[in-house]
């Protein structure tokens, strides 16, 4: 199964959304334009909207309302990768110089504020008070999240929980909007919206449970972002807090001062010392688990196509090398 497959239910969907994000990035500020364009025209793997629409089509709702709450979410998506990349000071996503790279992290972080109040003007006129509340709940924890993250960074005192706790928050919030959309659009019955935004949380927080992993182990070529972005701010990802726990003296120690130096200079023993405690492979299982749970919730949904694409999504997200 190829990514192309997994999305082919919803392949025209696509087509159309990418037509309205195009669409909907103008603005009479020259800059504003080049900026936002230039990260979309980079490409991603609008996962996000693919998994909104995928809900929608495995409950049956065909409405226009579906590719504009879809574009929303690849907006409020874009929003966050600008504004992440200027405080993670990362130089490359998507194969390209970051937005912040190539054109400073001035530009990037009022182009983030363009693309999120953008988005909201086009949630509202979706004029649907659930969506909006979905959407507006969804930003808001993003953001704390983000703030939640780097209150830990360079600090080797984050556990598992506190990590998890992150990853919910910036990461999964917009999965979980994104899945729950889908049923909100579709009028459906409370256990489907339940089931789908449980699934939608699980999806994303494996993913985030790999990026995490793919930052210390990925093929840079493959994910279009420098390897040790993590490390260089110090994060505490899992890798990092299980090497922590489970190594020898030495390991902990090594892995204790790249947290609070920060910077890139410790890669190569850091890398050691994870792949010794078997960090990488704790934390893919994690991911496993996660995907188990994404399944799981899908019962209640009837089968179809679209159910089969949206459980090869939770699969993808723990083997994905992209
Ligand atoms: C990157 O998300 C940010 C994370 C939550 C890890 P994606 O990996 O979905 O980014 P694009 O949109 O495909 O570039
Ligand atoms: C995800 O975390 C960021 C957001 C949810 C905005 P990362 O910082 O790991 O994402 P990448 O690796 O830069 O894409
Ligand atoms: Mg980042
Ligand atoms: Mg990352």
């Amino acid at each position: 199964m190829t990514f192309q497959s997994m999305l082919a239910p919803v392949a025209e969907d696509m087509r159309r959304v990418d037509e309205l994000i195009a669409a909907r990035l103008e603005s009479d500020v020259a800059l504003v334009r080049k900026v936002a364009e230039y990260l979309v025209a980079a490409g991603g793997k609008r996962l996000r909207p693919a998994l909104l629409l995928l809900a929608c089509g495995a409950l049956g709702y065909r409405g226009e309302a579906r590719l504009t709450a879809a574009a929303v979410i690849e907006f409020i998506h874009t929003a966050t990768l600008l504004h992440d990349d200027v405080v993670d000071e990362s130089r490359l996503r998507r194969r390209a110089p970051t937005a912040n790279a190539a054109f400073g992290n001035a530009a990037s972080v009022l182009v983030g504020d363009f693309l999120y109040s953008r988005s909201f003007q086009m949630m509202v006129q979706l004029d649907d008070m659930r969506v909006m509340r979905a959407l507006a709940d969804a930003t808001n924890i993003i953001a704390a999240g983000e703030v939640l993250q780097l209150m830990g960074s360079h600090d080797p005192q984050v556990d598992e929980a506190r990590y998890l706790e992150v990853i919910r928050r910036k990461t999964a919030k917009l999965f979980e909007a994104a899945a729950r959309l889908g049923a909100v659009l579709a009028r459906s019955a409370p256990e489907l919206e339940d089931g789908l935004a449980r699934y939608g949380a699980h999806v994303g927080t494996a993913f985030q449970l790999i990026d995490d992993v793919l930052d210390y182990s990925g093929d840079e070529a493959a994910i279009g972002k420098h390897l040790g972005d993590d490390l260089a701010e110090g994060k505490p990802t899992l890798p990092l807090i299980h090497a922590l726990r489970s190594g020898d003296a030495t390991e902990q120690a090594v892995v204790r001062q790249a947290i609070v130096a920060g910077g890139r200079a410790d890669f190569g023993a850091v890398l050691g010392a994870i792949r010794r405690c078997g960090s990488l492979e704790y934390a893919r299982s994690a991911a496993r688990r996660e995907a188990a749970a994404a399944a799981a919730a899908l019962e209640p949904l009837p089968p179809s196509d679209f159910k089969r694409s949206l459980l090869e999504l939770a699969s993808f997200s723990v083997v994905r090398q992209t």
